[in-house]
């Protein structure tokens, strides 16, 4: 099987070794070389639709792209525990990174897609950006742009199920990941909660597998459960 994994962060490294392991080609497209044995590299960042475009134009398209692409903090930018420390800036920076690639990605996938092709698309989203879900609030900035994803991967889903019938879009959520996003947000966990990077690569490996087209749209969870927008 063939992979395009966007983002070379935590989850996107170890997704990429276990497909390698399981003997699975991987291009990467990221911002800097992960230097992964057997994986090819494409510099590019994600963000950029115009770059991605460029980037991924020189390959045929693969049989499941995932983008493992987020932010929940970075720098001065800190999830917000009040709506006072709401800033519009960072608020836009947050849809760039956690929403935008995905919709850029899906653009450029439909148009080299053909009715028949049975790829799959999965971007990583997060149980936070479930409206229903939604009981300690904050994190305005995370949250909203992951809900706009699961919107977005919804939309997408009701498009491609007629016109390209064959692919697959899905959200999913890959639990909580000790990687640098987590870092910070970790106290108070729950023994067995924390996954590592590599197990959490073999539980979204499992989900992939067992996703089929009527499930486009859909979000679920590392353990195959349906998550609720
Ligand atoms: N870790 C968790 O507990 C957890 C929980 C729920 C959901 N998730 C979701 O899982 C996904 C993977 O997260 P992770 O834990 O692997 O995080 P990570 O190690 O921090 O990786 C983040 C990725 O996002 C990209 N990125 C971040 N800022 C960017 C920017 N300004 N411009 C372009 N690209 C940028 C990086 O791309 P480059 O490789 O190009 O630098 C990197 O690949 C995210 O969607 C996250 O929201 C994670």
């Amino acid at each position: 099987m063939q992979y395009w994994i966007m983002g070379a962060g935590g989850i996107g490294c170890a997704l990429a070794r276990a497909c390698l392991a399981r003997g699975d080609q991987v291009v990467i497209f990221s911002r800097t070389d992960p230097a992964i044995d057997g994986a090819e590299w494409q510099a590019v960042d994600n963000t950029d639709q115009a770059a991605l475009t460029e980037a991924t134009a020189a390959h045929a398209l693969p049989d499941r792209v995932i983008n493992t692409l987020g932010m929940l903090h970075q720098g001065e930018q800190q999830p917000e525990k009040r709506i006072e420390q709401l800033d519009e800036a960072a608020f836009s920076n947050s849809l760039r990174i956690n929403t935008w690639p995905t919709l850029a990605m899906a653009q450029l996938l439909s148009a080299r897609l053909t009715r028949s092709q049975t790829l799959q698309f999965a971007a990583l989203s997060a149980r936070v950006g479930s409206i229903s879900d939604n009981r300690a609030g904050g994190w305005y900035s995370y949250r909203i742009s992951k809900a706009a994803l699961n919107m977005a991967i919804k939309t997408i889903g009701i498009e491609w199920q007629r016109r390209f019938p064959a692919a697959t879009i899905v959200g999913l959520h890959p639990g909580t990941v000790a990687t640098r996003l987590s870092a910070p947000f970790r106290s108070g966990l729950a023994e067995g909660q924390l996954h590592t990077p590599a197990q959490a690569a073999r539980h979204l490996l499992q989900v992939l597998d067992r996703v089929q087209p009527e499930h486009s749209g859909r979000l679920f969870a590392w353990d195959g459960q349906e998550i609720q927008p």
